[in-house]
């Protein structure tokens, strides 16, 4: 075997635990002989010829920080063929075997992209806040970015009861629902809007609806009412819809983003730990000859996904959470009556 270094990176968004996952990829490689060159900023250090040897030191104290010791970025320059080949050539000049990639669904497209012109092995491993990416129960960032959201949402609804207040919160993930249904779920929101429960194509009838609803609310019982919204649904985002919800019919709802927020923190110990279980297996795979595959975890045990199946739908929603929402809501409606 002639494994003797593999490049690393982390790419798109920053995700609590990312920090875990780099030191794991470097523990483990470090058993084995292996030299690991991280790349600075996602691809545009690959693209740019920007790396550092990571040594055993720079891993030191940094599994409970957030954001990522190597940097990240978006890379429009690797959708290129011209800044492919240059982030193939600078892997060759600097004699790396294996590039391991953190990211999401996108960073991943461009492992893809990459090994078309590039013979060494490549890895995925799913970091995202957004849990959007198929193949893998659940991605390093999205239990710590729920948590950071209750919390935060938790202090919104003191101030939403003590002033028998309606808020909105508007929560990331592109375009996908994972984190509003969790975080609606674990912070009894009264509404959940999102992408899996609302027709986008027809504003007008889920504002009716809901206005509706939150008048009959405020009949049956004075307090608060908390809506939940995925960022991107609503034309015009979160303050649009509390503008027409007081337009429409007179509501008044206080708008909030909570943004950036979500990204950021000490991950919680399941990102933690997910994160070092899926270093480790990722040069596993690169020892075991893997190629072209993203490191999973479906069912508690460590699985190996095709990087085209992770990217060729965007993880669903699980139906049972949907289900739960709705039907809580639908009981706590009854009681009410
Ligand atoms: O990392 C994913 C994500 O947090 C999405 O939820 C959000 O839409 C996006 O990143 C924002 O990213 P940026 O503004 O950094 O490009």
């Amino acid at each position: 075997m002639t494994i003797k270094r593999i490049g690393l990176l982390t790419s798109g968004g920053d995700a609590p635990g990312m920090n875990a996952a780099i030191r794991a990829v470097v523990l483990s490689a470090h058993r084995y002989d292996i030299e690991i060159l991280g790349f600075y900023s996602g691809y545009n250090g690959l693209i740019n010829d920007h790396s550092n040897k990571l040594s055993l030191h720079d891993v030191d104290g940094i599994i409970h920080r957030g954001g990522t010791i190597l940097k990240s970025a978006r890379c429009p320059e690797l959708l290129k063929e011209i800044g492919i080949k240059q982030a193939a050539q600078t892997l060759m000049k600097n004699k790396v075997y294996a590039l391991v990639v953190i990211g999401g669904d996108g960073s991943f497209n461009g492992l893809i992209q990459l090994s078309k012109h590039w013979q060494g092995q490549v890895i995925g491993i799913p970091g995202t806040i957004d849990n959007d990416v198929d193949g893998t129960d659940l991605t390093i960032g999205f239990s710590t970015a729920i948590n950071t959201a209750i919390d935060a949402i938790d202090k919104i609804r003191d101030t939403a009861d003590a002033f028998e207040r309606i808020f909105v919160v508007e929560l990331m993930g592109q375009h996908s629902g994972h984190i509003t249904f969790n975080v609606g779920i674990a912070c009894a929101a009264e509404k959940v809007l999102s992408f899996e429960n609302v027709d986008s194509t027809n504003e007008a009838k889920t504002l009716k609806e809901c206005a509706k609803e939150i008048k009959q609310a405020q009949k049956d019982r004075h307090g608060s009412y908390l809506i939940v919204i995925a960022e991107n649904l609503w034309t015009g985002g979160v303050t649009e819809f509390a503008k027409q919800l007081k337009n429409e019919a007179g509501i008044d709802c206080t708008p909030c983003i909570l943004g950036y927020i979500q990204r950021g923190g000490s991950p919680v110990a399941k990102d933690r730990i997910l994160a070092t279980k899926m270093g480790v297996a990722a040069v596993q795979a690169i020892i075991a000859d893997k190629s072209n595959v993203m490191i999973g975890e479906q069912n508690n045990a460590i699985v190996f996904v095709p990087l085209t199946d992770a990217i060729k739908h965007k993880k669903q929603v699980s139906q049972s959470l949907v289900a739960a929402q709705e039907n809580i809501l639908a009981l706590t409606a009854q009681t009410q009556c």
